[in-house]
Formats: structure tokens, C-alpha cells, sequence
């Protein structure tokens, strides 16, 4: 099939390579952070089950929309979601939800950016032998030492940030194909290490039916809000993340069967990471629900239990870096193809305006964790408001608008060809759920946990 555009970035060397960085994009510490601090806040079971249902009804539809979009429009979120509008002959203004979802990645960044560098602070601590033999008193405090120093967090944010910088003004296939290529599978593998180490703990089954019997009575209209949040938020989705790398997509990938795959491996992923850290939670007798910092209270306790915990340690967090960085990179990558486009900055110019914005505002979330813990907006600090801003407001309100544009303006005709999708049926079931499914039940969660209703 013809082309009708071509991204002046570039293009993913295939199919495959495609599904790697958007799957790298989407795996990161959502799956291995957030996920089981989320599920421990809000019930267990029952969240888990409005997160699959989430990402049936929510995720996979939208998924195929977004790339679809990209790589019809092939340019920054705003752009494409022009050009699309004028060749369906609707409103131009559409390219506002576009501009909003650049802002999104940014935003995200500032606080996802001070994790990645915690992850990275412990594969040196790992590497010093800090985690042997330790208990969940000691672990804890290792933890809150941590972050109740400006200073360490700082730093490691700085790395971060200098390395996302570097990788993106390279340019897209340079790096990104290269590494996700190799950490995934390797994350993958000692994940699978850990899950086993779980299961030989003696708290698995109490950990299957935490995570797999839901108890309705915890069921409460703000933990679908968080469930539905993390849905988007786990699968890059509504950031520009996704548009962005459909926009490097070749012409003749079938976008349906991979938007599938990079679902199920990004929720696979995330319920293994369950699967892994909970029984540990359990076993040592842990709080569920003690939030950002679950996982790094918890794993070093695993490690400095069993053979070659630091080696163990070591490796899988440096792998939690790299899976970080394979997202931190999506995060960026919108603004800076929308200063290239837009403002004709070039490649590295605009990594670092758009990097050392980010990196400055980073220290709103590095203060809340320690010197500005009191300062509290709206009931929340500065972490947890852009947390909440961006993962339970600007991604579902993104994800709604992009349903109503595909299945409510774009022309049905115009998709089908652009999807390439021959086989009705498909087509059908994907645009009745995108267009009836999908932005209703965004607009329900929001009322209801917004006290709309
Ligand atoms: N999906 C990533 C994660 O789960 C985070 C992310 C969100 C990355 C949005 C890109 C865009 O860690």
C-alpha cells in the first residue's frame, strides 16, 4: 500500500520492533511499582478485576485507536490530530485534546523520573550488600533514609533525566530498538525468578486469593477511578506515547493484532509483579496498603533471604532501571517531536529545553517525600496531586476525547482503510465498543468519583 506520509523521524526497523518500544513504553514501574501499591490500597481482588475489565473495554480499543492515529497522521498528537480533522472534513479545534496529551508525558515525567532514580539509588545499595539478612524494620528504614534526603534524590533524578536526554536526542531507532530488545526478556526472566521464590515463600495461595477473589465489599467508586487510571496509565495511553510511536509504525503492520499483544504482555507483567511481591508482603507480615513505597520495603527482604540475594538484587533492579527508562524515553519523546515540528528546534535542542523543564519541576516531588512533606494542595501533596491530576483526570479525559474522535467525528469509511481491516466483523466489534463502551464508561467513573452523580 502506498504511503500517503512519512514521519520525518524515521521509521521502526519492523513490525516487531515496534512492539518491543511500545511495549517497553507501556512496561515500567507502573506494572512493577504501581500496580501492586495501587492494588494493596484498594482491595485487592476486586481492583484487579475492574482493571481487567478496564483493560478489555478501555485499553485494547483505544490502544488501536491511538495507533491507528499515529500512524495515519504521523506527527506530534496535536499535528496528526489535525491533519486527520481536516481530511474528515470536522473541526480543526481537535488538535487541543492532542496538545493536551503532550502536556500529559511531561507531567507524568516530573514525578515518574524521582522513582526511576529510587530504583536506580538501589542497585547501589544492592551492589554494597546493604539488603543481607535484613528485616522489615531495617528495610523500611533503609527506604525512609532514603527518601528523606533531598540531596540522594536529587541526584539520582539528575541521572535519570541526563540519560533519557541523551537517548532521545539520538533519535528513536539508534537507541531505543537496541535496548528494549535485550531488557525485555531479561526483566522478564527474573521476574519469573521472583514469582518462584514467592511460591516456595508459603504465602502463594494467600496471595492468589488476595489478588484473585474479589471481595465486593471493599468495592468503592474512587478505587474504580485508580483502577481505570491505571489502566490508561500502564498502557502509555492518552499521553501521545502511543500516537507517537504509531507514528514510526510501517505502513503494512496490522495494528489490531498488535495493540493486542502489547495489552496482554503489559498486563501480564503487571500481575506477575503481583504475583511476585505479595507474598513476600504477606510473609513478613507487611501493610498492603503502605503505598509508593511498598516494593522497596519489600523486595530487599526477599533478596537478603535467599542465595546470591545481592546478585539477585542487583540485577533486578537495574532491570526496574532500564524497564523505567524504556518509558521515561516514551514520556519525552511527544514534546520533543512537537518542538521539532512546531518550532523547528532541532533533535537535541529540544530534548534538552523539554528534559531540564521536566528535571526543574522534579523537585516538587522530591521535596514532597521529604522537607515540603506538610505542604498539602487540595488534601494532597505535590506528588500525590500529579498523580492524581494526570493518571485518574488528563489520561481518562485524553482517552474519551480520542474515543469520540475516532468513533464519533472520523468517517467510517476513512478508518476501515487506514486499519486495513478487511474482515467486518473485527471492525464492527472494536467500533461499537469504541464508540458506545469505551467513553461511557470513562464518563460514569468520572461522575460517580467525582460525586457527579
Ligand atoms: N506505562 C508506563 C509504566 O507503566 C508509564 C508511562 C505512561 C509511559 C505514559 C509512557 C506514557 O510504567
Amino acid at each position: 500500500m502506498e504511503e500517503k506520509r512519512q514521519s520525518i523521524h524515521g521509521q521502526w526497523s519492523s513490525r516487531w520492533a515496534f512492539i518491543l518500544a511500545a511495549t517497553g513504553a507501556a512496561v515500567g514501574l507502573g506494572n512493577v511499582w504501581k500496580f501492586p501499591y495501587v492494588t494493596g490500597q484498594n482491595g485487592g481482588g476486586i481492583f484487579v478485576l475492574i482493571y481487567l475489565a478496564c483493560m478489555i473495554l478501555i485499553g485494547i480499543p483505544l490502544m488501536i485507536a491511538e495507533i491507528t492515529l499515529g500512524r495515519c497522521g504521523r506527527q506530534n498528537p496535536a499535528f496528526a490530530m489535525k491533519t486527520i480533522a481536516q481530511e474528515n472534513g470536522i473541526s480543526q479545534r481537535w488538535r487541543w485534546a492532542g496538545a493536551m496529551m503532550i502536556w500529559v508525558g511531561p507531567l507524568i515525567l516530573t514525578y515518574y523520573c524521582v522513582i526511576a532514580g529510587w530504583t536506580l539509588a538501589y542497585v547501589f545499595k544492592a551492589g554494597r550488600g546493604l539488603f543481607h539478612g535484613i528485616d522489615a524494620q531495617q528495610s523500611k528504614m533503609i527506604f525512609e533514609s532514603l527518601i528523606a534526603s533531598p540531596g540522594s534524590l536529587l541526584f539520582w533524578h539528575s541521572v535519570i533525566m541526563v540519560m533519557t536526554v541523551i537517548v532521545v536526542a539520538r533519535g528513536i531507532e539508534k537507541g531505543i530498538e537496541k535496548t528494549v530488545n535485550v531488557m525485555l526478556p531479561t526483566m522478564l526472566v527474573l521476574l519469573l525468578t521472583l514469582v518462584i521464590y514467592g511460591m516456595k515463600s508459603g504465602y502463594f495461595m494467600e496471595t492468589l486469593h488476595y489478588l484473585f477473589a474479589p471481595d465486593f465489599s471493599e468495592l468503592t467508586s474512587s478505587g474504580i477511578l485508580v483502577a481505570m487510571g491505571q489502566a490508561f496509565f500502564s498502557l502509555s495511553l492518552a499521553t501521545g506515547t502511543i500516537m507517537m510511536y504509531g507514528a514510526y509504525l510501517p505502513r503494512d503492520a496490522s495494528v489490531a493484532s498488535t495493540a493486542v499483544v502489547i495489552t496482554l504482555a503489559d498486563t501480564g507483567v503487571a500481575l506477575l509483579a503481583g504475583l511476585a511481591i505479595f507474598p513476600i508482603v504477606f510473609a513478613n507480615h507487611l501493610e498492603v496498603g503502605s503505598g509508593p513505597g511498598l516494593i522497596f520495603m519489600t523486595l530487599p527482604i526477599a533478596f537478603g533471604q535467599m542465595p546470591y540475594g545481592s546478585f539477585f538484587a542487583i540485577l533486578f533492579f537495574l532491570m526496574l532501571v532500564f524497564a523505567a527508562f524504556t518509558s521515561t524515553i516514551s514520556l519525552l519523546e511527544p514534546a520533543v517531536a512537537f518542538l521539532i515540528e512546531a518550532k523547528h528546534f532541532s533533535r537535541k535542542q529540544a530534548a534538552i529545553t523539554t528534559g531540564f523543564c521536566v528535571w526543574l519541576a522534579g523537585f516538587g516531588t522530591i521535596f514532597s517525600f521529604n522537607i515540603g512533606k506538610n505542604f498539602q494542595l487540595f488534601g494532597y501533596d505535590f506528588f500525590g496531586l500529579l498523580d492524581y491530576l494526570t493518571a485518574n483526570l488528563m489520561l481518562p479525559l485524553g482517552g474519551f476525547f480520542i474515543a469520540v474522535f475516532t468513533a464519533w467525528r472520523m468517517k467510517k469509511a476513512f478508518l476501515r482503510q487506514e486499519m486495513q481491516l478487511h474482515n467486518g466483523l473485527f471492525f464492527q466489534g472494536w467500533y461499537i465498543i469504541l464508540r458506545y463502551i469505551s467513553p461511557i464508561c470513562i464518563l460514569i467513573v468520572f461522575a460517580k468519583a467525582l460525586k457527579i452523580i
